[in-house]
């Protein structure tokens, strides 16, 4: 996959594009990421990219011709990519999404600044989207939570094990069960025992349990979806109906 970033901060993105699992993925080339400078495709001297927005008010605004220049330039050839903009009031970013983008061949992604961009700059966008129903002071958080989502789902670049992890649960919106490593007792804390069991089914069924748990407490939307779209086994409606009756007897752990 190719990655072109465009925006007026770049240096924000070198530690996350050369560190950790990110870092990797690019030096083995299982990611090109591109970072470019919006500036540098300022039409005038002093690489001007915002001006003041038409009709007064605060803050300035994202030109639309560096923008427009920069995308023309990189993609004079190859596939086009599919556009994004990174907005406080765009479609909020989630797992389905990430699982999306990772199937392109090509990304672009526009990192907003400043109060905004100019509302022309869409004619260029695939999809606006938003980490989430705050403001920042720039896109290019959001653009590096996009990209690690994103990049950690391709093809090689987390171990079997972790991504399957991910497969297994996420996929579906169930939260991740407890981790415990060594040692088996801290400060009192003790690791639970099944943990220690070497017993895999009884492990797996735990896990199952505590994920169960957990969702149908901070997100009992999450299940009531999933049993209206028949989406979980039966032995997940059965550690369902166990929990629920612990709950209703007021016994919940
Ligand atoms: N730019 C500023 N805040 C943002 C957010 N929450 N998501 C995406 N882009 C943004």
């Amino acid at each position: 996959m190719r990655i072109d970033v465009l925006t007026v901060l770049p240096g924000l993105f070198d530690c996350f594009l050369s560190e950790g699992i990110i870092g990797k993925a690019v030096q083995s080339g299982k990611v090109e990421v591109n970072v470019v400078n919006i500036r540098d495709f300022a039409l005038d001297k002093h690489k001007v990219v915002d001006d003041v927005p038409y009709g007064g008010g605060p803050g300035m605004v994202l030109k639309p011709e560096p923008i427009f220049r920069a995308y023309e330039e990189l993609t004079k050839e190859g596939e086009k990519p599919y556009v994004i903009l990174t907005e406080p009031w765009g479609e909020t970013f989630n797992q389905d999404m990430a699982l999306e983008f990772s199937k392109k061949e090509r990304l672009l992604i526009i990192c907003g600044r400043y109060e905004g961009v100019d509302e022309r700059v869409k004619a260029l966008v695939d999809r606006e989207v938003s980490i989430g129903d705050y403001v920042l002071t720039g896109g290019e958080l959001p653009a590096m939570v996009i990209m690690d989502a994103v990049i950690r789902l391709l093809p090689g670049v987390l171990g079997n094990e972790e991504s399957l992890k991910a497969d297994s649960f996420m996929d579906r919106g169930l939260l991740g069960y407890p981790n415990y490593t060594r040692p088996a007792e801290f400060r009192g804390m003790k690791v639970p025992e099944v943990l220690l069991s070497g017993h895999h089914k009884k492990i797996e069924l735990w896990r199952k349990e505590q994920s169960l748990r957990k969702t149908l407490k901070r997100k009992p939307e999450v299940i009531e979806r999933l049993k209206k779209e028949g989406m979980l086994t039966k032995e997940e409606l059965r550690i369902l109906e166990k929990i629920e009756r612990e709950m209703e007897g007021g016994k919940e752990s």
